[in-house]
């Protein structure tokens, strides 16, 4: 059920939500300013408080004022730090004071936007939404939650504007888009396979006004995408191409393409992985799910851009009929491909997906995958890696990231590293040794791009949670989703 989000012009304090979340800049004394107004409204229970728990208001620090007075509420005080407060800063409050109302069992929250912040409405709403997800699909009885969070109440000291009420419906919006693809990846496999997940972009494709082809196995077969067959053919869930456009009104000037992996479940085939951490091989469609996301957010911001959203998916699985170890197969491209790892399969995936993507001769093609462990182990498990074949391209898009306040950082392509990739019995091979592990598959990604300006993004990490942190829960996160809708807006 969606969230019923409003913005008034109104003192926080004198609204009947269950919990009031307000924005502390690092600093603050109850002697002037947020605090001394606190004081004011609720007693000396705020100066005890605040000397009790020594807040500061620096940065993560929070503190739970239990009301004392005729109210039920809780104000919950959030340390903004020192930084000048942007919008990430208001979306990670949000989400931190939606996350503390989903664990206080509150159905209404409050949250004072900080003054004078660009997109300040938009931020929020985008947080309170992300920070409220939870996935409980698959739980039944007494682990149902009784109560969610229904109403949530922006509040500012100036007047309303326009604005405030059109960014704020949009950024509930786009905080539900990401949780589109935190719910695809949450999905068990055995729920969510490739004719599922293809199905699932088809829904959003018709909730949102965008167009879809699906690819069955057949068409997949008649158009020659040998590779991601290959994948999928050990599995008795036929492998997808999903194909998702969103045209602008007026003719657009620019065409870009986002690329997503979307396999429903990894066990590595024939080189079948450990059993330990398994299941979280569910995930390996974070980067298809990112896609369908971005579909969703970008029928919502309406940029003036053509954007296309690709995903492969298939389900790698050992069986008598799996792809094998020095196979070799041709690809949508044309090059030979010698199997070394079966266990390297999302390359081979997004391999025909880039040479489908840049058929359609775009200005800007961007992949993202959960590809490497290498990578997870080079940045830990909160960071994605980037690559760019060209220096501009990288630098729009360590921006878009910083402005959506996603971490991610820049790998290199190194060029000695191709040699790695060299096959005696095919064109190419689609592995190296384990050095640079997360570097020779974007080097093997980039055979099949052309001269096409392209980024490939790395979100082995960052796109699964095991606990949760920032604007994000849990589970699948939907890590990139923000940064490629940034990039989005920045390139239209
Ligand atoms: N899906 C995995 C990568 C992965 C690992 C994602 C950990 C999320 C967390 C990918 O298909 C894979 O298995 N990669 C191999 C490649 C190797 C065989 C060259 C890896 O990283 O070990
Ligand atoms: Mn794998
Ligand atoms: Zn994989």
């Amino acid at each position: 059920m969606s969230i019923k989000l409003s913005v008034v012009s109104q003192d926080p304090l004198r609204t009947a939500s269950d919990v009031i979340v307000i924005g502390v800049p690092e600093g603050a004394t109850t002697k002037e300013g947020i605090l001394a107004k606190l004081e004011e409204a609720l007693g000396p229970v705020v100066s005890a408080a605040v000397k009790r728990e020594d807040f500061k208001g620096k940065k993560d620090q929070t503190l739970d004022l239990q009301r004392g007075d005729a109210g039920a509420s809780r104000v919950l005080l959030i340390g903004l730090g020192k930084a000048t407060v942007t919008d990430v800063e208001v979306r990670l409050l949000a989400a931190k004071g939606a996350r503390f109302a989903l664990g206080a069992k509150a159905e209404s929250l409050t949250i004072a936007l900080p003054e004078g912040v660009a997109h300040a409405a938009r931020a929020a709403a985008e947080g309170a939404v992300l920070g409220s997800y939870r996935f409980t699909k698959f739980l039944t009885g007494d682990r149902i939650p009784k109560t969610s969070l229904a109403q949530v109440t922006l509040t500012t000291t100036g007047r309303v504007s326009k604005a405030d009420r059109d960014g704020a419906a949009l950024g509930q919006k786009v905080g539900e888009s990401v949780c589109i693809a935190r719910d695809l990846i949450n999905t068990p496999p055995n729920e969510l396979y490739p004719e599922k997940l293809a199905k699932a972009a088809e829904d959003v494709a018709k909730a949102n006004g965008l167009e879809c082809k699906i690819f069955d196995k057949a068409q997949l077969t008649k158009r020659g995408m040998k590779l991601i067959l290959a994948v999928g053919q050990g599995s008795a869930r036929d492998p997808r191409l999903v194909h998702l456009t969103y045209k602008p009104a007026k003719p657009a000037k620019k065409k870009l393409v986002f690329v997503g992996k979307g396999l429903t479940f990894d066990s590595g085939g024939l080189c079948i992985k450990p059993a330990q951490g398994m299941e979280e091989m569910k995930g390996d469609m974070g980067g298809a799910a990112n896609v369908v996301a971005l579909m969703a957010a970008v029928a919502a911001t309406k940029p003036a851009v053509e954007v296309h959203g690709i995903i492969g998916s298939a389900e790698n699985m050992p069986d008598g009929n799996a792809y094998r170890p020095g196979d070799v197969f041709g690809s949508l491209d044309g090059k030979t491909v010698e199997i070394i790892n079966t266990d390297a399969e999302g390359r081979l995936v997004l391999a025909d997906c880039l040479a489908y993507a840049r058929a359609l001769e775009p200005d800007l093609i961007l992949d993202n995958a959960t590809l490497t462990g290498a990578c997870v182990v080079a940045l830990g498990p909160t960071v994605s890696g980037y690559f760019a074949n060209r220096e501009e391209l990288a630098e729009q898009f360590r921006k878009a990231a910083k402005a959506a306040g996603e971490s991610t950082w820049q790998l290199p392509l190194v060029e000695e590293l191709r040699e790695g990739l060299k096959s005696d019995w095919a064109d190419i091979k689609h592995t190296a040794d384990r050095w640079g592990g997360s570097i020779t598959a974007a080097l093997f990604l980039r055979e099949f791009v052309g001269d096409r300006p392209w980024i490939h993004v790395d979100i082995a990490g960052p796109s699964l949670a095991n606990k949760p942190y920032g604007i994000y829960p849990k589970g699948g996160t939907g890590h990139g989703v923000l940064t490629f809708l940034r990039l989005i807006e920045e390139l239209s």
